[in-house]
């Protein structure tokens, strides 16, 4: 029987194995990380990326500048290092031409994954954007140790294997400039049944079926 969230359980987000997580052959691990957590791989595809293409998607959403810029300021300020500006703006823009140079420079892997909370539950098991400040057992946590200082000194990117979308509107609108609408896949996974299903009728095969009305026998 559906169960009454199944919108809910719809949710996609937009993922982007990056050029050092194909490089480091970790394409097959991120994967599994996010097909364990019970969520749906609904598109998939290797390309490389024009630096338009990169830029776009890292400025369709309007707040993305200014965010990332506080972000990164904070980031120093918490370890007692100066910024090398206050000005968020400033940063970013630097920050997003290392971000094309980063993204075109081998494959990147993008892809659509479905299911229940998909936007926060992949961003917990994503992690944070420095890896360095990151949880263990997260992806960033775990495969890489890059730091806002370490790329901003070696003037790069910081490369942090995997893009997540941060909400389910960002998640919609990068979902549409990767992916075509046919690239798409629409399909049930029989483990969607243990994961929604109100009725888990039929998993017990000796189990007598519920007959509505019907009294049992003594
Ligand atoms: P992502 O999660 O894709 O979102 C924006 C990306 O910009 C981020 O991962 C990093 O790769 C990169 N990034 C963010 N802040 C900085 C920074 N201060 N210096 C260099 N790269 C950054």
């Amino acid at each position: 029987m559906p169960h009454p969230s199944s919108n809910l359980s719809k949710e996609r987000t937009l993922i982007i194995i990056k050029p050092d997580a194909v490089q480091r052959n970790l394409i097959g691990e991120i994967i599994k990380r996010y097909e364990q957590a019970g969520l749906k791989l609904i598109a998939i595809k290797m390309m490389v990326p024009s630096a338009k293409h990169v830029e776009t998607h890292y400025t369709l959403d309007p707040n993305w500048r200014k965010v990332t810029g506080e972000k990164t300021i904070k980031s120093y300020k918490d370890k007692g290092i100066k910024p090398h500006s206050e000005d968020p703006y400033e940063i970013t823009a630097i920050i997003l031409e290392k971000l094309k140079d980063y993204f075109i420079s081998g494959p990147i892997i993008p892809m659509v994954w479905q299911g229940a909370h998909a936007v926060k539950i992949v961003r917990k098991l994503t992690g944070g954007t420095e890896p360095l400040t990151t949880d263990v057992g997260t992806i960033r946590g775990d495969f890489v140790h890059d730091s806002y200082q370490m790329a901003d000194t070696d003037k790069r990117a910081v490369r942090n294997l995997a893009h997540a979308s941060g909400s389910v509107e960002e998640a919609e609108m990068e979902i549409k400039h990767w992916f075509r609408p046919e690239e798409i896949v629409n399909y049930r996974l029989i483990q969607e049944s243990i994961l929604y299903d109100t009725d888990l009728e039929g998993i017990l095969e000796t189990k007598e079926k519920k007959v509505p009305g019907k009294k049992k026998k003594n």
